[in-house]
């Protein structure tokens, strides 16, 4: 008991001590660099999707445009939340949040690619979520009880972009089979 009446206090007094840290205590396990560099490219990944859904909104033209293109401003609003989310956990982990433009597509693990029809767009969103999602599950996996603070955070941003991705291939039937794009496509 005394033990640890002495482990709290210990516990305390460094909580106190690195009070300057923030919300790393001593008890976080993660390797806090990698953690922060994973974070980063995350973060680059939800502006690229912003961005590219932005992009989208205003490119959207055609027979479905106004519905789709209402969508994609709905997901353009979310991706923007997501970063706002990482970048924030970021600078808790006493990190630098990067939204350097520079090298912006390299750190984004999903791409930015101009393409023109509503079915084109569609499927380049669909392909951005569907590596989104399976970046995400890995890091899930990777924080494992490392780091539950930002697991949870990317489980809850992981569960978004599903959303998105199911969001995509009900557009997709909805608008027509996917096929391959053709000089035709307008
Ligand atoms: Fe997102
Ligand atoms: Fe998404």
């Amino acid at each position: 008991m005394n033990t640890f009446k002495a482990d709290i206090e210990e516990i305390r007094r460094r909580a106190r001590d690195k009070m300057e840290d923030g919300a790393v205590t001593k008890s976080y396990q993660a390797d806090r660099g990698k953690v922060i560099e994973v974070l980063n490219e995350v973060l680059a990944t939800e502006i690229v999707c912003t961005l590219r859904y932005k992009n989208h909104y205003y490119m959207a033209k055609g027979i479905h445009a106004e519905s789709v293109a209402a969508e994609f401003l709905e997901h353009a609003r979310e991706e923007e939340l997501h970063a706002d989310a990482i970048a924030k956990r970021i600078t808790e982990l006493n990190g630098r949040p990067n939204f350097d433009p520079e090298g912006l597509g390299t750190r984004s693990h999903a791409e930015y690619k101009d393409v023109d029809t509503l079915n084109e767009m569609i499927r380049e969103d669909l392909v951005a979520e569907r590596i989104a999602i399976s970046t995400y599950s890995e890091i899930v996996r990777w924080l494992a009880n490392e780091d539950p603070t930002t697991r949870r955070l990317i489980e809850e941003i992981l569960a978004k972009e599903e959303e998105h991705a199911d969001d995509l291939a009900k557009l997709l039937a909805r608008i027509g089979v996917p096929h391959a794009p053709t000089h035709t496509d307008s």
